[in-house]
């Protein structure tokens, strides 16, 4: 995608007003008395989201744009000037006044002409902002690019984004930035000892593998990425229905986050050891598939019973997780489509993190709500341990049918030591479109994090 933003104060942009209720009457001081008439022979009203182009002096062209926000004090929706970009005709456009915070409303601008053309050209848009000089136009460029390619990564369907071109696209964004990959692929994986990744990705035609990326400087503090990369989560044997199945392309949602994420770390420069690990597999259904009931050894040592194949994401987590800890690093995060119930509790739009690390939670609440990129803590509440309890090995894969998302987490955490550990319960899907969001996948949380890294490791 050909970059949104220009920078060159072109005089000839075309100007956009944002306006509310409140600040409608000072605008139209601004817009002049033809544009006045104009908006009020359109019958536009300064309320949320609406818009109305308005012609220059003799009508031959566009003179300007109103874009209706909400009042300042209270947005439902930062995000808002996100609308702008599938609205409005070719062109380039700047801000006429301050939208709120100029900064989002770029990124929003930005984010919300995103379209997945892989398949289906767009019709030959071009929607162009000319950014505000205040604004780090080069920081939004790559947070747009990150975004991008998470998205571009998630709506690719499995028969494009297996485990293989999944690695591929690793190798892409690695080669970019000059980082070192290797890849453990098929068999190779048990000869490593990583059983648990062998055993839910061994059924499908793609083979499963264990994508490691590293970067930075090795006297630099260790940050670790961890991506579920589930290509496709057909729930194995214990099939999914075709409801729940439907949109099981995006479950490599974690790992293409890692990715935008690694790319904002990298494209910044950040004063961190960065790696990147992503279990990539297929969960499918075959003769070889894993089943109900098999006991498997996982790298770190501790035996688990497969309850049920459907949770595959925490199996391929927990040898990926135990490898993250090896190298000792100060920062874990992982980022995972991992349950339905993190859905049911939170919504598409708020993911959920988890961490026992308070300090780290608050400094990323706080980071997240700067960035417009919300999140939202569950607990790992440890007395919910008893419900991963298994009568024939040291753990079950699955908890109750209570509390999903906090049993998931605290299997994962069997397999973590490292001091400072996140995990995220992503979504990774807008399910129907909103200002800066279109619908389809989605990158949550990589935002929230890069400013909590750029803050820390800057
Ligand atoms: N990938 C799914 C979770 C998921 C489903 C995320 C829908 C987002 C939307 C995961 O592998 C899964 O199937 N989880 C099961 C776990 C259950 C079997 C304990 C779930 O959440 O139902
Ligand atoms: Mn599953
Ligand atoms: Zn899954």
């Amino acid at each position: 995608m050909d970059s949104v933003f220009i920078a060159r104060g072109s005089p000839d942009a075309m100007p956009i007003w944002f306006v509310t209720t409140a600040s409608y009457p000072e605008v139209r001081k601004m817009i002049g008395a033809d544009g006045c008439a104009f908006a009020d022979a359109a019958g536009f009203e300064p309320k949320p989201g609406r818009h109305l182009l308005l012609p220059a002096k003799n009508g031959d062209r566009l003179g300007g744009v109103l874009f209706g926000l909400e009042a300042a004090d209270d947005p439902k929706d930062p995000f808002l000037p996100g609308r702008l970009a599938s609205q409005l005709p070719d062109g380039v456009y700047r801000f006429a006044n301050e939208p709120g915070d100029a900064r989002l409303a770029a990124l929003a601008f930005a984010l919300g002409s995103y379209a997945f053309t892989r398949y289906r050209k767009a019709q030959g848009r071009s929607v162009k902002l000319d950014v505000p000089q205040s604004i780090d136009r080069a920081e939004l460029e790559h947070i747009v690019e990150g975004v991008t390619l998470a998205r571009d990564l998630i709506n690719t369907p499995a028969n494009d984004m297996g485990p293989a071109q999944l690695e591929q696209a690793a190798r892409k964004l690695a080669a970019r930035h000059a980082a070192t990959v290797s890849a453990i692929v098929g068999d190779e994986l048990l000869a490593h000892n990583f059983p648990l990744i062998h055993a839910v990705g061994r059924a499908a035609a793609g083979a499963p593998r264990l994508i490691d990326i590293s970067w930075g400087g090795a006297d630099h503090p260790r940050v670790t990425l961890v991506g579920k990369g589930v290509c496709f989560d057909t729930g194995g044997l214990d099939i999914k229905s075709d409801a729940s199945m439907l949109n099981m392309k995006k479950d490599m949602g974690g790992a293409a986050t890692a990715l935008a994420l690694a790319h904002l770390v990298m494209s910044r420069g950040l004063k961190l050891r960065l790696r990147v690990l992503i279990p990539a597999v297929e969960n499918a259904i075959a003769g070889s598939s894993f089943r109900p009931r098999d006991i498997y050894t996982s790298r770190k040592g501790i035996t688990v019973e497969i309850g049920n194949t459907d949770a595959e994401g925490r199996l391929i987590l927990a040898d990926a997780l135990a490898l993250a800890d090896e190298d000792k690093p100060a920062l874990v995060a992982d980022f995972a489509t991992l349950t339905g119930a993190a859905r049911v509790a939170l919504g598409p739009d708020v993911p959920a993190f988890f961490t026992d690390d308070d300090g780290l939670a608050g400094e990323l609440m706080r980071t997240a709500a700067a960035e417009n990129d919300p999140v939202w803590r569950l607990p790992l509440w440890r007395p919910y341990e008893s419900m991963l309890e298994s009568k024939v090995a040291d753990i079950n894969n699955v908890g109750g049918s209570q509390g999903g998302a906090i049993t998931a987490a605290l299997f994962m955490r069997r397999f973590v030591d490292a001091p400072s550990w996140l995990h995220f319960d992503l979504f990774a899907w807008t399910p129907s479109a909103k200002g800066g969001r279109p619908e389809g996948g989605e990158c949550q949380v990589a935002r929230a994090l890069y400013a909590l890294l750029a803050a820390r490791y800057g």
